[in-house]
């Protein structure tokens, strides 16, 4: 006979005590939605229940249709600031309606207001009537109804809503469910073999639910590449496919490598206890390159050819003081220190620390994008096309690359962009002084910057807080988009 499990049991009690249900209907005490529905499939395969399916359709509401119902519609706004104003010239519409003209314009239209002579004219029609009727559609879509046809053909339309659909299952006990139903024992079943009833032999008088091969299993979601990762991995893609070498250097620095050998003054603001991490250790590690103390000194005190240097008196002590590096430049005026034949294109893309109050824009830890070009003929034009052309690869073209300062680039550029309607810093380049590359021997020019990562990251993937980055939120790392300007 056909033996069914305790949960098949309890659907088809309950559904002999509730007459015909939808699936989702079915609430059944200690089984969950999972449980009933598979019992549903196997009293189905059994064919102890009866089940018609029927297609359910449901609407999601859009993100701009949430934006719409708080903020008004463009058609809307643009109706309501006409009737205040009689009449208004396309070109301060567009200006003030800015992404939104084109839809307040067509829209309008559609109620008889068209430009005339480079004009909209006020006239009363229906137009806050439908709006409001749109309005109440979207509503009653949040809150589980359905409105009239019309509307929602007309917010299909719009990209407003979007349809989904469910398939439901129409189920009610049959002549046979109610046959299995009478003699259910409570034993005649099992869904697993144990050892137990090898051992016994007692499996032989136990009937065995089948296979359903045709049984949806749950869905598993993978593990994959945080975004962060796979935004490293493009840009790491990005600069070798430009014919760049990735260098590696260091959490720990001295400030002799970290700030001295890039000619910063000892008594520059970034060094203070408030802008850098400096390292309390008895454990030095051996300083590298000793040479360099007294080349740094020289060209702090005294300059180089005709630049005059710091005029102060350079002190070892401070050199030797140990931090967490502030930058990646420190990469790279080490890798040019070791490898000073021309050309060189380097990049690293590596964390750096900084004594910062964490924000929505500011990290204390933060990866630097840092790259580096020394080779003959490098000027300030392909520092520029570097700039704009990486930012391209990553499908980025709305940077601004404006004047800055540095004190080991003459001349300077920030990168900045527009992030959640500000100006934000992307980041640093220039060209080495001679104080910095002439000491050490470089006869070239040397194009240089340092990128945030974390904020590109933010205009990646939409993000409007950069601290979203590191919030090991599930759901945002299984649903991000990128985004792409
Ligand atoms: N090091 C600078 C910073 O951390 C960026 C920069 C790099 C500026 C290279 C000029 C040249 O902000």
């Amino acid at each position: 006979g056909t033996g069914i499990s305790y949960s098949e049991y309890l659907v088809l009690k309950y559904l002999k005590e509730n007459g015909e249900k939808s699936e989702y209907e079915i609430i059944i005490d200690g089984l969950d939605q999972r449980n009933i529905s598979s019992a549903i499939s196997y009293l189905i395969a059994k064919n102890l229940i009866k089940s018609t399916e029927r297609k359910k359709t449901t609407y999601i509401v859009t993100d701009e249709a949430m934006g719409y119902l708080k903020d008004g519609f463009p058609e809307e706004k643009l109706y309501k600031y006409l009737k205040n104003a009689g009449r208004a010239k396309l070109s301060d519409i567009k200006t003030m309606f800015k992404d939104c003209f084109g839809i307040a314009l067509s829209n309008l239209a559609k109620y008889g207001i068209k430009p005339v002579n480079g004009e909209l004219i006020y006239r009363d029609t229906r137009l806050l009537d439908y709006v409001e009727d749109l309005k109440k559609g979207i509503n009653e879509i949040i809150s589980g109804s359905v409105p009239d046809a019309g509307i929602i053909d007309f917010l299909k339309k719009r990209n407003l809503i979007r349809e989904k659909t469910n398939i439901d299952r129409i189920i009610s006990i049959n002549e046979n469910g109610l046959k299995v139903l009478s003699g259910y024992t409570g034993n005649q079943y099992s869904g697993q073999l144990t050892s137990e009833m090898i051992t016994s032999g007692s499996y032989k008088n136990i009937v065995f639910r089948p296979y359903d091969l045709n049984m949806r299993p749950e869905e598993a979601s993978g593990g994959g590449l945080h975004p962060l990762t796979q935004l490293i991995r493009n840009i790491r893609r990005i600069f070798t496919e430009m014919g760049f070498t990735e260098m590696h250097g260091h959490f720990i620095e001295y400030t002799a490598w970290n700030m001295d050998m890039l000619f910063i003054p000892q008594d520059h603001p970034a060094r203070d206890l408030q802008d850098t991490f400096y390292l309390d250790s008895d454990r030095l590690p051996e300083f590298e390159n000793p040479e360099i103390i007294d080349l740094v000194k020289n060209v702090h005190e005294n300059g180089y050819k005709s630049y005059s240097g710091w005029n102060y008196k350079w002190s070892e002590e401070e050199g030797k003081k140990i931090i967490m590096r502030t930058h990646t430049t420190v990469n790279t005026i080490r890798y040019l220190y070791n490898n000073r034949n021309p050309p060189q294109y380097i990049f690293s893309i590596e964390k750096v620390f900084r004594h910062e109050s964490v924000d929505w824009k500011h990290l204390s830890e933060l990866y630097q994008i840092e790259g580096a070009v020394y080779a003959r003929d490098a000027n300030l034009s392909t520092l520029k096309w570097l700039l704009r052309e990486f930012y391209s690869r990553l499908g980025f073209n709305k940077i601004r690359l404006i004047p800055s300062y540095y004190p080991y680039t003459e001349p300077s550029m920030d990168v900045v962009v527009e992030i959640n309607g500000k100006e934000v810093e992307l980041g640093g380049s220039g060209i080495f002084r001679p104080e910095v590359t002439g000491p050490i021997g470089l006869k070239y020019p040397v194009l240089a910057f340092g990128l945030g990562l974390e904020r590109l990251a933010m205009i990646y993937y939409g993000l409007t807080d950069i601290r979203d980055i590191y919030n090991s939120d599930i759901e945002w790392l299984k649903n991000y988009k990128i985004r792409l300007y």
